[in-house]
């Protein structure tokens, strides 16, 4: 949410193209507005624009000689998507100018106490920022902030120096003999540095073209650890593919592959052994968005094969409506930035209240990885595209073989590496088989007005996560709910102009979810049966449509049914002209609350 670019070098450049490449990286989180600010020979030059950051490009001046630069793309929180909000801001005076991602809480009442003589062009909590460093400076503004911010700042008079900042909100830094950059994902240093380090989270840092000085908020100066660039970040390529969210969907099965090579290397399930379970009662599972409902889907695998009672929460829920919590706790935290800010708080919350944890995230130098007791990486690879798919398939598979560890350790048996064995058998199957067929669906769904998802038990989730996915893309409305439930009020919607999709992989539950399919089609109602199962004339007899998905254990049946889903999404969008890489109104790494 928000992402940040600076770069300080020893010589002045044609800066301007390498500073939009870099913003372009981080695109994934907002995509409001974006700007520059150059410092040429002592003046600032700002170019700004609204939308995406192709806009940008046309308007900035690439023939411009600069040493030094702070760059933005915005996600908007406060204050709306308009001219006047975008970053960078500079102050009144003109001698400050800076880029910041966070939302600072106490900026009406800073700016009553201390900035009355300012007049303010936009509406946004940063306009504050620079004009409170006119007055105090850096390092005395920062003392004075409530809320969370990632910042990076530049001053005319000091142009040897940029002044970065973060709490809540991650941000980078990497150097070498003649450049300096900071970014709010490391992914900007690939191809240009060997390390970077992360701010530590309430710090500071001073940074030079080939030197930084690192500080905590008491000025004490600190030397946080630097990281060498892996793979990881390295890996954010489109290739031939049009969209990273197709890219994405297709490299399931080879996220699939990734999880099991590293699984089997990395004894990572290990370390949750007799002693770390011990006392432990209940397990609550947290996450946002897609990630929520790979913890529902966790909870599920867990309470089935392990029987330890658990329960999955939104973070923010989590956080403001806690569950019981204590040593007898274990949280699970599912996130594929690492970075979200209510699942960050919610761990912050828990580890308070002495919860053990265990992070399922994605990306391995994120603030959740590194605050949990555990980490069981999802190894998904970089996902840029806003939506999340294959990490939402690949939180399944690792929460699939968390459910079976914790099943041995349960019953006292120690870590057995063959319950990779179990995911395995999905290798074999084909996770966009039929796919072809698609076109029809997308069709179904553009001629219809109301689209419902409708499952039960595991395939009910899958529903949660399906009209999720639809809704984000291609904005619309629709309705995910339990099969049975749908008697109970939003049947009430359902009319000749409803398509409903009823998710089916259990046979014992099949004849249930083929009564509310017939309670849909009395009222009018389209029925999509998706199913993995063998039917027979008589199970078809409601059914309008029919998409099979490959055969397998029931079990593993929700990681292959969503990709169908996924798919769907994309090429339902895809059929409206709309980018499913950037929806609106949303971003990737929602690193606000
Ligand atoms: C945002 C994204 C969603 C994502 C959610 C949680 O809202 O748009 O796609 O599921 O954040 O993100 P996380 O990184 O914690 O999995």
């Amino acid at each position: 949410m928000c992402g940040i670019i600076g770069y300080i070098g020893q010589n002045k450049d044609f800066i301007t193209k390498q500073m939009i490449n870099s913003l372009k990286k981080l695109e994934y989180r907002g995509y409001d507005s974006s700007g520059i600010c150059l410092l040429c020979d002592s003046e600032f030059k700002v170019y700004k624009s609204l939308g995406e950051i192709k806009n940008l490009e046309q308007v900035a001046n690439y023939n411009v000689l600069s040493h030094m630069a702070i760059a933005h793309t915005r996600w908007a929180t406060h204050g709306k998507v308009c001219f006047e909000n975008i970053h960078p801001h500079t102050s009144q005076k003109g001698n400050w100018s800076l880029v910041h991602n966070g939302i600072i809480e106490n900026y009406e009442e800073l700016k009553l106490k201390y900035l009355k003589d300012v007049s303010f062009y936009g509406e946004t909590d940063t306009e504050i920022l620079p004009n409170l460093m006119e007055k105090f400076g850096f390092y005395e503004t920062l003392k004075l902030l409530k809320g969370s911010f990632g910042i990076c700042a530049i001053n005319k008079n000091e142009p040897n120096k940029m002044y970065v900042a973060r709490q809540h909100s991650p941000l980078y830094v990497a150097t070498n003999n003649n450049v300096s950059m900071v970014a709010s994902d490391p992914i900007v240093f690939a191809d240009k540095f060997e390390y970077y380090t992360p701010l530590q989270e309430q710090s500071y840092a001073v940074v030079e073209f080939n030197k930084v000085k690192f500080f905590d908020f008491n000025n004490e100066e600190i030397s946080p650890q630097k990281h060498k660039l892996g793979v990881f970040e390295k890996s954010a390529q489109k290739g031939n593919y049009p969209y990273f969210a197709e890219k994405e969907i297709k490299e399931i099965p080879r996220v699939l592959e990734n999880v099991i090579e590293n699984y089997e290397q990395t004894p990572y399930l290990e370390k949750i052994d007799y002693n770390f379970l011990k006392n432990i009662e209940k397990i609550y599972l947290i996450g946002c968005g897609t990630a929520y409902h790979a913890c529902l889907m966790g909870e599920k695998y867990i309470e089935k094969n392990a029987k330890i009672p658990c329960k999955a929460f939104y973070a923010s829920e989590f956080r403001y409506s806690p569950p019981i919590i204590n040593e007898k706790t274990l949280c699970i935290y599912s996130s594929q930035s690492g970075e979200t800010a209510d699942t960050l708080m919610s761990l912050n919350l828990a580890k308070e209240k002495g919860a053990k944890t265990i992070a399922l995230v994605n990306v391995p130098y994120s603030s959740i990885a590194k605050n949990c007791d555990i980490i069981l990486p999802i190894c998904a690879g970089m996902e840029i595209a806003v939506i999340s798919t294959k990490a939402y398939s690949s939180m399944l598979f690792v929460f699939y073989l968390l459910a079976k560890h914790l099943e041995n350790i349960k019953n006292n048996k120690k870590y057995d590496k063959n319950i990779i064995n179990n995911l395995k058998i999905l290798k074999k199957c084909n996770f966009l088989k039929n796919i072809n067929k698609i076109n029809k669906f997308v069709n179904l769904i553009n001629n219809n007005e109301k689209i419902f998802f409708i499952g039960k038990d595991e395939d009910y989730i899958t529903s949660m996560e399906a009209s999720l996915k639809l809704k984000e893309i291609t904005y619309i409305n629709c309705i995910s709910i339990p099969s049975g439930e749908l008697k109970h009020g939003t049947l009430a919607l359902v009319d000749d102009k409803s398509l409903v999709f009823v998710t089916a992989t259990n046979k014992d539950v099949l004849d249930k979810n083929l009564a509310s399919a017939s309670e849909i089609k009395s009222r009018l109602g389209k029925i999509v049966l998706v199913t993995n199962l063998t039917l027979s004339k008589q199970d078809l007899k409601n059914v309008d449509y029919l998409f099979t998905f490959d055969s397998c254990p029931m079990e593993l049946s929700s990681m292959l049914a969503i990709t169908f889903y996924q798919y769907l999404a994309y090429k339902t969008c895809i059929s409206k002209k709309l980018n499913p890489d950037k929806p609106r109104n949303l971003a990737k790494s929602v690193t606000v609350e």
